[in-house]
């Protein structure tokens, strides 16, 4: 076979495609009524932004970039993710300047190079919602009801919400030696990874997939127990505020993301069904980014969803979107005569706004008719030399059998009234 799609990216055919729009229709129609509002950035950018938003040390810049220098010398990357780039374009265009908090959502292909598996890709796609301007902790708890109400709205099961607080550049500070202090005697039972992160990302060590579920971890300082006064706050008010929604948490300790931008709350939904990459989302708030990016101090928030995996787990939880990718009428000719009549009425149909198709290779009335069923139409009629002379046609119910005939010159108002 020639040229393949590239390792770890897929392409999406029309009964996949249904499934992608359903979830961004609703994501659409559940994130105005929290009033976001959608951003696009572009799906490059400058390789800086990254290195500093994400952070040197993590897998992200260390070794999953799609990093390249374009015809001009400049070194651009392929985004990886959807936050860095919207604090960049709120920054660079003074949206701080106008009334705050501004609250964003987006959709789109992001890249990583990684090692394709069942729910991880090189393109994958999130949906993500970002506040900035906010550090109050009920928006913590709105933007974490907001993830939880579309998986909830699509029929999804058994989530496991998981929180931690990885608090301030203060408090980690004091929790990093504390952590490193208690690893110390570890050193040897850690991964090479891992021996590799206890100077330059201790933190990571704790959601290491190799060590995780060796006997110390348990026993490992909790940062939440070492929050300054400010964080510490700031978690029990967002716990407060998930409770106020009557949403349940599991708090998790050891929860760090692989990103370093993130401060105070950060959390992750999973849904164990889907084996080794079972978050479906993750995020945080992030209160030093902006600093980071464009030397202002802006507060922020935000999470986003890996599309492929919402999919992939409302398959595996058997749940039946309510798609209809029907269309309204098949018109199956007889005769050249009928197959010119019926292509001007496809056209007239059309703009009555009706979904319509008819036969363009010849075929025998037997599979035209298979035609129409493919296509899943909700009525047919057939046209031929007699209809044609008599004026006159049947419009069939597909589902129910039930036939009426009509006047020819009035088929869009008769289907028009079928459809309402
Ligand atoms: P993240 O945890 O790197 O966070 O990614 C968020 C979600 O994207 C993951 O939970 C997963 O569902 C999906 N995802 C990540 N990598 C892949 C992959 N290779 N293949 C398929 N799905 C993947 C972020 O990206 C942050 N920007 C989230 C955030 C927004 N934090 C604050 N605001």
């Amino acid at each position: 076979m020639g040229i393949t799609a590239p390792r770890g990216t897929k392409d999406i055919f029309p009964e996949d495609t249904v499934k992608w729009q359903y979830l961004e229709n609703l994501t659409k129609k559940i994130f105005s009524s929290y009033n976001y509002k959608e951003i696009r950035t572009p799906i490059f950018e400058e390789t800086a932004l990254f290195q500093r938003g994400i952070g040197e040390t993590t897998d992200i810049v260390e070794k999953e970039m799609y990093t390249f220098e374009d015809k001009g010398g400049r070194s651009i990357t392929l985004r990886p993710e959807g936050t860095a780039s919207v604090v960049r374009a709120f920054l660079e265009n003074k949206i701080y300047g106008q009334a705050q908090p501004t609250k964003y959502f987006y959709i789109g292909s992001m890249f990583r190079y990684e090692r394709p598996q069942a729910g991880r890709y090189r393109e994958f796609h999130q949906l993500g919602a970002e506040v900035l301007g906010a550090d109050n902790p009920a928006i913590d708890a709105e933007i974490i009801s907001l993830g939880i109400h579309l998986l909830e709205e699509l029929g999804l099961k058994d989530l496991e919400l998981h929180l931690n607080s990885v608090g301030c550049p203060k408090c980690r500070k004091v929790y990093r030696e504390k952590l490193m202090e208690y690893f110390k005697p570890y050193l040897e039972d850690l991964c090479s990874d891992c021996q590799d992160r206890y100077e330059r990302n201790p933190l990571r060590i704790l959601d290491c997939k190799a060590d995780r579920d060796k006997e110390f971890m348990s026993t490992a300082p909790k940062i939440y127990e070492e929050l300054c006064e400010e964080c510490e706050t700031h978690f029990a008010n967002v716990k407060k505020h998930l409770d106020l929604l009557g949403i349940d948490y599991i708090l998790d300790a050891n929860l760090v993301r692989g990103l370093d931008y993130y401060t105070k709350t950060a959390f992750e939904v999973i849904y164990k069904g889907l084996g080794a990459q079972d978050t479906i989302f993750g995020g945080g708030r992030y209160d030093g980014l902006a600093q980071e990016v464009g030397g202002k101090d802006i507060p922020g928030i935000g999470f986003a969803m890996g599309m492929e995996r919402i999919l992939l787990t409302i398959e595996e939880q058997g749940i039946e979107l309510p798609i209809d990718d029907s269309i309204d009428l098949f018109i199956t000719t007889i005769g050249e005569r009928a197959e010119e009549e019926a292509f001007k009425y496809l056209a007239k149909l059309r703009k009555a706004d009706l979904k319509v198709e008819m036969d363009y290779l010849g075929r025998s009335v037997k599979s035209q008719m298979k035609t129409a069923d493919r296509n899943n139409a909700n009525y047919s009629i057939i046209l031929g030399e007699d209809e044609l002379d008599k004026g006159v046609a049947t419009i069939r119910n597909m589902k129910s059998g039930e036939q009426v005939e009509i006047k020819l010159e009035n088929l869009v108002e008769e289907m028009t009234k079928r459809i309402d």
